[in-house]
């Protein structure tokens, strides 16, 4: 391989949004997403659990759709929309609704599933706002719980969509 290959691939030019902030810098073209959102940007609210794609602790949003952000390259996301659970909140910092819920609802224990288990439910709650409790179990296999035996988890989502259902609101 010539060395000018070498220097190619040794970084690759991102630009995206992450939380409505450009982000336009040189990476390492392995670089996972992950490792992008915490160890570039500092946003440690994205949690690192199994990094095989199965526990979903490090979900996120990209353009409107959540992803497994361990097992997505950084590069993936040029002049895409990342959200992290920081960026869910509202621009005062208050809580999104269905942060809301999992607080009242007790929705968590240690809190390292609950960034993924709130996009789940987001994601959710935007394609089927007033969801069976099988629909809502199926939408949570891809996390995985540790603590709280899931019960409190789908009642935090029941009550999301509960809330979101009386204040008429149908979009994330
Ligand atoms: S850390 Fe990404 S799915 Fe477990
Ligand atoms: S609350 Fe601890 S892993 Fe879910």
């Amino acid at each position: 391989m010539s060395e000018i290959h070498e220097i190619l691939e040794e970084t690759a030019f991102l630009q995206c949004k992450v939380n409505g902030v450009s982000f336009e810098e040189e990476i390492h073209p392995s670089m996972s997403l992950l490792d992008l959102l915490r160890e570039e940007l500092k946003l440690t609210g994205t949690h690192m659990g199994c990094m095989t794609g199965h526990c979903g602790a490090c979900t996120v949003s990209v353009d409107g759709r959540i992803i497994k952000s361990c097992i997505t390259p950084a590069a993936s996301v040029q002049r895409k929309k990342v959200i992290t659970i920081e960026g869910l909140a509202g621009a005062d910092d208050s809580l999104h609704p269905v942060q809301e819920a999992f607080c009242e609802a007790s929705g968590f224990q240690c809190g390292y599933c609950a960034p993924g288990m709130v996009f789940s439910t987001v994601e959710l709650l935007n394609e089927h706002p007033d969801p069976s409790d099988a629909q809502i179990r199926k939408a949570l296999t891809g996390n995985l719980c540790r603590c709280t035996g899931y019960q409190s988890i789908v009642r935090s989502v029941r009550q999301a969509a509960n809330q979101k259902t009386a204040s008429g609101d149908h979009s994330e």
